[in-house]
């Protein structure tokens, strides 16, 4: 029996595992031939659980990450986080702990030759082993720039070589799989796109309002699965609009003037006055 995973394999930021369990009812009303193309597929997570629930239908996983690569990494993954474990137990740095000196040093110099001899890292998951939750570094530039601790597993990621199995993976922008597959018979999209506005650090994006609202455009008249949180309002925007359907753009023909302001060293925003002609 082939086993099904209710959260991604390795560690992926936005992975939908607390929906696992709700998604499963909801794939229960689709037919067995059912062709699911899940166009923002991050971890792969809901492409394989619709993929147990559904032997017989398509499911198409848009791999726009490379998570698949990550997954093949796997054995010489756990042997890299292997070596990094017994350099930390034999140092005795307590779960949790700051890792400090020689040993991060140490720590580095392991990088450095992974990189040189196997030519691979998967940071992202190197980097949940050695700093603190969703705080994700991609290279070991970033990651000198950090604090280290021992946050290592003690147990290897699973093999996981039947996860994507019968699954068909692609690697594209969203709008070029929707494209191909929207006259199909039978489609399902799943669309979970990326949080609005927030630069995901691991994701190879940023999402603007602009970007989160085409989306929408490909959903009416197919049958679909989307996901959301209540900080991208989307839902309320929709609503409003579904009241307000003939407003347009307001600001259509305005002039606008802008001022940038600067709340401390991190945080700008940009305030701005709209006016019409006077005439
Ligand atoms: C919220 S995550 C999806 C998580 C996924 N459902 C899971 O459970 O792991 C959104 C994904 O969309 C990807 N993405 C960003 N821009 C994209 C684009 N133009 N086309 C397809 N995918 C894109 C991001 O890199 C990220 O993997």
């Amino acid at each position: 029996m082939r086993k099904q995973y209710l959260s991604a394999p390795l560690p992926f930021v936005g992975q939908k595992r607390m929906f696992a369990r709700e998604f499963i009812k909801v794939l229960k009303q689709y037919p067995e031939d059912t062709v699911f193309v899940d166009l923002f597929g991050g971890s792969g997570l809901l492409s394989h659980i619709a993929k147990c629930q559904k032997p017989n239908a398509t499911v198409i996983y848009n791999d726009f990450d490379g998570y698949r690569n990550r997954l093949q990494h796997i054995p010489q993954t756990n042997r890299l986080l292997a070596d990094l474990r017994k350099m930390v137990e034999a140092e005795g740095v307590p779960k949790h702990s700051c890792i400090r000196g020689d040993l991060r040093d140490r720590i580095f110099a392991r990088l450095e030759q992974e990189e040189r001899e196997v030519g691979y890292i998967d940071f992202i998951t190197i980097t949940s082993g050695l700093m603190f939750s969703m705080k994700y570094k991609l290279s070991i530039a970033e990651m000198r720039k950090e604090a280290l601790y021992n946050n290592l597993r003690k147990t290897d990621y699973p093999l996981c070589d039947d996860y994507l199995e019968g699954i068909t993976v692609v690697s594209c922008d969203y709008k070029e799989v929707f494209a191909r597959y929207k006259d199909m018979p039978n489609v399902v999209f799943l669309v979970d796109p990326p949080y609005l506005s927030t630069d995901v650090g691991t994701y190879n994006m940023y999402w603007r309002l602009s970007d989160y609202l085409d989306v929408l455009t490909i959903l009416a008249g197919h049958r679909f699965v989307y996901f959301t949180s209540n900080k991208s309002s989307i839902i309320e925007l929709c609503e409003w609009m579904g009241r307000n359907p003939t407003v347009g753009n307001p600001f259509r023909n305005c002039h606008k003037v802008e001022f940038n302001a600067t709340v401390n060293y991190s945080s700008h925003y940009t305030d701005m006055m709209l006016f019409t002609d006077a005439a």
